[in-house]
């Protein structure tokens, strides 16, 4: 029986990852979990560099891709491994599936099976839920002035359909965002509920 699961919610700029991480990680706690909620970029050095590097649309695709498995498997290895031994319920808000979808869709030279071949050693996660809305209303949500690089209706469109056929390969829940919030919330709670109660762990009513 595990004591602790690795959750990872992810989707296009705009879905809702960030909301959403924080408003499950409030009601986990709430339902008696202790709760690491962290996300990527991490905070490491390598996090912060890629962060400055949204904004820069001269860094090759290729190291965007190195750059973003480097920042995963020290945050997985020095950060999250330790949380689910101390037997916190991790919640990431993005994971590998960011990589697969942005980079690969950044450019024609970056396949799927290379970047999953660089994040090799990055741990996996328990439960992968992919949130979905279409870019036109993602951007929408957007309130910064100024959009990092990936912020572009057209690429986005590309990085949805990844998501989309990857949920489909690895029967990843996708949930559509395009909803009032607490609805949005209430799936995926049921969702990550039925995954708790799978791995024998028990929570508050
Ligand atoms: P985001 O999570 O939207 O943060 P903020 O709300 O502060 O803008 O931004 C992270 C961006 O990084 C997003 O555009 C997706 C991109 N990204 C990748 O391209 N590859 C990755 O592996 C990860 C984790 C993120």
């Amino acid at each position: 029986m595990q004591h602790s699961i690795f959750i990872v919610l992810d989707g296009i700029d705009g879905s809702g990852t960030s909301t959403h991480s924080k408003l499950l990680a409030g009601f986990l706690s709430l339902k008696g979990l202790k709760i690491y909620l962290t996300q990527e970029p991490s905070n490491s050095d390598i996090g912060n560099l890629l962060r400055t590097y949204l904004k820069n649309d001269k860094i090759p695709a290729s190291t965007d891709a190195l750059l973003f498995a480097a920042d995963r498997v020290l945050h997985f290895n020095n950060d999250i491994k330790n949380k689910l031994e101390e037997g916190y319920t991790v919640i990431s808000d993005r994971y590998l599936e960011s990589s697969i979808a942005y980079q690969s869709s950044q450019s024609e030279e970056i396949s799927v099976e290379w970047v999953k071949t660089l994040n090799k050693f990055a741990g996996k996660p328990d439960l992968t839920i992919i949130l979905d809305i279409d870019p036109k209303l993602s951007l929408t949500r957007k309130h910064h002035k100024v959009l990092d690089k990936f912020e572009d209706t057209s690429l986005l469109e590309k990085v949805r359909q990844v998501y989309l056929d990857r949920a489909k390969n690895e029967e990843y829940i996708v949930i559509n965002t395009d909803d009032i919030i607490e609805i949005v919330q209430a799936n995926i709670q049921e969702v990550v509920i039925e995954k708790l109660d799978q791995c024998g762990i028990q929570i508050k009513n």
